[in-house]
């Protein structure tokens, strides 16, 4: 996002901080991007990346389908469906959600079996509670795919082992639920994109084999992990998006549904945060600037995402390695250790953090009574 300096003080200045702003007019570019490079694709925005209620609207308006992990971010989706009539409702959540969290408790799975919902499975025991206590679901079966050098890995949680799938698809079929088709996830910011074409090739096999089979799978759902551009030589998504839709292309049979559950995608570029320093203290000879966000709060992808997060000084000086520390009474509060920063600034000054929107203040808590970043929206409709 591209805010001037004067802009970033004046809003500063406005609302306080920490301050939050998220530009909608971007995460309407970054879906409608999405949607252009891969034309064929359905893409679930994944709630999880960050679940303000603005982003979800911003998205539900411009027809976005939804990727939820829980019973609670289904029914942020669903209040926007409120005025729809039962079987507009129905169809929806049918055709535009997805619960994408591989192990579900039966109290969800009970509250959504009217609803004939699309779900992930890995395990033979998930296959059981689907048919206890949802028998209308539609299944996807998620594989373990490689996730070499993405920026938070999954494959160590989620994923049956691909020479189990026809098994477990036999499983699914045999207590009477209808497998849709197959999933993966690459891991998230992955810009190693032989992941992505690895993870397509074995799910073409395991695609194949079912099919010759007998079982009628028909989605294959690319799941997450497409990169941003936090560097600037990150590899890029349009590159990404020509090598998907060649091997789809190659792999796939032409009726293939194809389905991705981009979240960082759709909402990482679309936030800036202004933070301002409390403190500065020398600490065996380090600067340390205090400021009034940290790792509990909007900084919580340091730790939860692996992200490596950028500051900007809205005041030049010589530069000087730092240390970047959240306001919490607590020593793991320390967002980074080596910043290089102009060694000039004061208690006041303000700091800027770029592309901060996903997994950021979907994960911030109130710890040591702190509240956390106020949200600021741009260019709502
Ligand atoms: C099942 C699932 N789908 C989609 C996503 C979104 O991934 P990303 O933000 O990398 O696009 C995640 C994130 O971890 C996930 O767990």
């Amino acid at each position: 996002m591209k805010l001037s300096a004067s802009r970033l003080k004046e809003l500063a200045a406005r609302h306080g901080t920490p301050l939050f702003i998220i530009d909608h007019d971007i995460i309407r570019r970054n879906y409608r991007l999405f949607k252009k490079r891969l034309p064929g694709v359905q893409a679930y925005y994944a709630v999880k990346a960050n679940s303000n209620p603005e982003i979800v609207r911003t998205l539900f308006d411009e027809g976005a389908s939804f990727d939820v992990a829980s019973y609670n971010e289904f029914m942020q989706v669903y209040t926007y469906l409120r005025h729809f009539n039962p079987q507009e409702k129905h169809f929806y959540i049918w055709d535009k959600i997805i619960f994408s969290n591989t192990i579900k408790d039966h109290q969800t799975l009970r509250k959504i079996r009217k609803y004939r919902p699309l779900m992930t499975f890995d395990n033979t025991d998930e296959v059981g509670k689907i048919a206890r206590h949802c028998d209308t679901a539609g299944l996807i079966l998620r594989l373990k795919v490689p996730d070499f050098g993405s920026q938070v890995e999954m494959s160590s949680k989620f994923g049956a082992e691909p020479g189990d799938a026809l098994a477990l698809i036999r499983q699914a079929h045999d207590a009477g639920l209808e497998v849709e088709g197959l999933s993966f996830h690459v891991g998230s910011q992955c810009t190693n994109f032989e992941n992505y074409t690895s993870a397509l090739q074995i799910t073409a096999e395991v695609y194949a084999e079912a099919r010759r089979l007998g079982y009628p799978l028909k989605i294959v759902d690319i799941g997450g992990g497409f990169p941003v551009p936090y560097e600037s030589d990150s590899p890029r998504f349009e590159k990404l998006a020509r090598i998907i839709t060649a091997e789809c292309r190659r792999l796939f049979p032409k009726d293939t549904e194809l389905i991705a559950e981009p979240g960082r995608f759709m909402a990482a570029t679309a936030a800036v945060l202004i933070s301002e320093i409390i403190g500065t203290a020398r600490r065996d000879g380090k600067l340390f600037y205090h400021i009034n966000d940290g790792v509990y709060h909007s900084f919580s992808g340091v730790v939860y995402d692996h992200w490596i997060p950028n500051f900007r000084a809205l005041r030049t000086g010589r530069q000087e390695v730092c240390a970047v520390v959240g306001p919490t009474c607590d020593s793991f509060d320390k967002i980074s250790t080596a910043e290089s920063l102009p060694g000039n600034l004061r208690i006041g000054d303000l700091l800027v953090t770029n592309n901060i929107g996903a997994y950021s203040i979907a994960s911030s808590t109130r710890f040591n009574g702190f509240e956390g970043a106020r949200v600021l929206h741009l260019n709502t409709l």
